[in-house]
């Protein structure tokens, strides 16, 4: 499974890219780090992204370019943003983030056409009531076509969940309208825009050794055996990958067996949305960022010797725009119970590789030391 050479060259080279930081930082607001900072050839390294952030922020905006060579809207090209009235077409955002990656060599990633969690309410309603494909093929065929440079989209965004049915299919409008029709079918009215283009199913909550997710895996893999076997047009897999430390630690042994049946079908991966949700937020800043670059690199040792992994994204670059920050309430609740009295953050979560102030975490040298960062 392990592509040696590949692997070999990338440590290798990993060995040596300490003495070569090539990053100008003279002119930026922050210090980005000029040795993490992609320097190092191996596995490109993106970031989800927000367009009005790079608007509104300028410390943002640097970073991402300083250390992305790839992004992903973040909200930007989901359908209920894009369309949310019938017909009416709202690109401003889309194309913002798609100019923004285009004017600084940076590639952006497609995410995500068809996602249960996206759908406009119009378009629930009319799916509902007419039952016609042609609204979800249009859609898919405006945005494949509009952004025709894009190398790989999400097509099919979460498809699996447990406990409903025998095949794991998540119910959903797709599902009660079109049956289980509705994944091939999304992928092919993709193909039928761009030939060239990567299609993936991309999905979560495959890491752990917990029931369910041992399930997901499973539901997972005959999703795609039955992909593959019908000849549907499937290039790779998107790995989430939010890790949880609740869960307690990610199992390389699961994550091996199921990436081993992945190659197998001849599917290439990609880790989609990598972050961490911390188990406890009462330690030291320090300890807190040793734990959460702990399991980033347990997950990646096994990732990573993947022989065809595409790509590591994380779910948002800093602590500072971060979906998994706490809300007002439960920092209100720590704050009064007297936690944070160190200065640590209090109610935001250390998951993303920079900190709130953009400074580089121990999570960006479990990437870098996984060959995760150079723009390609
Ligand atoms: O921009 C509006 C703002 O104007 C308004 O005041 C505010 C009030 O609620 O909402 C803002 O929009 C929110 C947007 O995030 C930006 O913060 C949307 O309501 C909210 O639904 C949206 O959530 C996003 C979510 O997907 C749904 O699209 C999250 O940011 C985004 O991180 C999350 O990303 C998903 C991936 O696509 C799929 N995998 C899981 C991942 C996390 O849930």
């Amino acid at each position: 499974m392990v592509n040696t050479t590949l692997e070999l060259s990338r440590r290798r080279f990993l060995s040596s890219s300490a003495t070569t930081s090539l990053l100008a930082v003279a002119s930026l607001s922050y210090p980005i780090d000029p040795i993490l900072a992609k320097t190092i050839k191996g596995i490109q390294f993106g970031a989800a992204a927000r367009a009005s952030l790079i608007v509104s922020d300028p410390q943002y905006r640097d970073a991402l370019l300083g250390y992305c060579s790839r992004l992903t809207p973040e909200i930007e090209f989901k359908w209920d943003r894009i369309e949310q009235e019938q017909g009416q077409f709202m690109f401003g955002e889309a194309d913002q983030l798609a100019n923004f990656a285009r004017d600084h060599g940076i590639e952006i990633y497609g995410h995500t056409l068809l996602w249960h969690r996206s759908l406009p309410p119009w378009a629930y309603e009319n799916l509902k009531v007419e039952r016609e494909w042609s609204i979800v093929d249009r859609y898919i065929r405006q945005m494949v076509g509009r952004y025709d440079g894009i190398r790989y989209w999400d097509v099919v965004n979460e498809p699996i969940e447990t406990g409903y049915r025998t095949d794991g299919l998540r119910p959903s409008i797709f599902l009660d309208v079109f049956g289980d029709e509705y994944v091939a079918s999304a992928l092919q009215a993709a193909r039928s825009v761009s030939s060239s283009a990567k299609l993936l199913i991309n999905e979560y909550g495959l890491e752990y050794d917990l029931a369910v997710e041992h399930d997901r895996r499973y539901h997972f893999l005959k999703l795609l055996e039955r992909l593959k076997h019908s000849g549907v047009p499937l290039d790779g897999v998107g790995l989430q990958a939010h890790l949880d430390l609740r869960k307690g630690t990610v199992s390389p042994a699961s994550i091996g067996s199921f990436l081993k049946e992945i190659a197998n079908f001849g599917l290439f991966i990609f880790v989609t949305e990598l972050d961490v949700t911390e188990a406890s937020y009462f330690q030291t800043v320090d300890e807190r960022d040793e734990q959460v670059a702990a399991e980033v690199s347990r997950y990646l040792d096994v990732v990573c010797d993947f022989p065809d992994i595409r790509g590591v994204t994380t779910w948002g670059l800093t602590d500072r725009y971060s979906w998994l920050g706490l809300s007002p309430e439960e920092v209100e609740a720590y704050i009064r119970l007297g936690y944070w009295r160190d200065g640590s953050s209090p109610g935001l979560n250390r998951g993303l590789p920079l900190d709130t102030d953009m400074r580089p975490k121990q999570f960006l040298r479990s990437l870098t030391s996984h060959g995760i960062g150079e723009k390609q």
